[in-house]
């Protein structure tokens, strides 16, 4: 008879941030609430590592991976030192293999990287200028195999692109997120930016039972 392992529930990954409970209780209704991490993992699926985290808050993708028998090739960066100081530690806690964290404000730098991108949530809070040089940098790291795994909310005039912005609001009022949200991409001029840099996109929703308006943007080389 054939026997399969249980699939980790988000309390056993999230233990991984204990003794603190607000980032336990966080990355806990975060992978229970949101099909982001089985989204990314799917869309990895085959593309070539190693994998760059841009805006990576705690590291749940890393958790999430190796949580599910998937250890990645991993580095991510964000700019808030509070959360990478809780990915660092929740990553040495479970040993996460293969996963390094740094402070780095996308902003301003951008890390030398060959293989597949992540960007999860965060494009909107970039400045649009930092917007334009992220996505073309990001491109310059495309070879052969190597995606880009993107969500973002899009500014298409429905009930979830306001809760989405409101939410971003709310995230940055409450000092969640340190730098305040500038206005959601359109997919047509997503689609296009992503098509000048030689890229083909698809764009499948991914709110699962959350009130959001985030896709799923995954884009390769042509
Ligand atoms: C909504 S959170 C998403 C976190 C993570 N990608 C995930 O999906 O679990 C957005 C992240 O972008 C980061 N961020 C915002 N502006 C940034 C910047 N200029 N440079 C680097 N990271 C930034 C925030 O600190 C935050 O961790």
């Amino acid at each position: 008879m054939q026997t399969s392992a249980a699939a980790p529930t988000p309390a056993q990954i999230a233990h991984a941030f204990l003794p603190d409970r607000w980032h336990y209780h966080y990355a806990r209704s975060k992978l229970a609430s949101d099909p982001l991490y089985a989204g990314v993992l799917g869309a990895l699926d085959g593309a070539a590592m190693p994998v760059l985290d841009l805006g990576c808050g705690i590291g749940l993708v890393a958790h999430y991976a190796q949580a599910h028998g998937r250890a990645l090739d991993y580095r991510g960066v964000d700019n808030d030192a509070g959360k990478i100081a809780q990915a660092q530690a929740g990553a040495a806690r479970v040993g996460l293999a293969g996963a390094r964290f740094e402070v780095m404000d996308l902003a301003r730098a951008f890390p030398a990287h060959r293989g597949s991108v992540l960007l999860l949530d965060v494009l909107q809070f970039l400045p649009a200028a930092a917007q334009a040089a992220t996505l073309e940098r990001i491109a310059a790291c495309l070879g052969p195999g190597a995606r880009l795994v993107m969500r973002t909310g899009l500014r298409d005039g429905s009930w979830r692109a306001g809760v989405t912005r409101a939410a971003d609001l709310a995230s940055h009022a409450i000092r969640w997120m340190r730098s305040a949200p500038g206005s959601l991409p359109t997919r047509r001029g997503l689609e296009a930016r992503l098509g000048e840099l030689g890229l083909e996109a698809r764009f499948t929703p991914l709110w699962g039972r959350t009130p959001f308006n985030n896709w799923l943007v995954v884009a390769e080389r042509r």
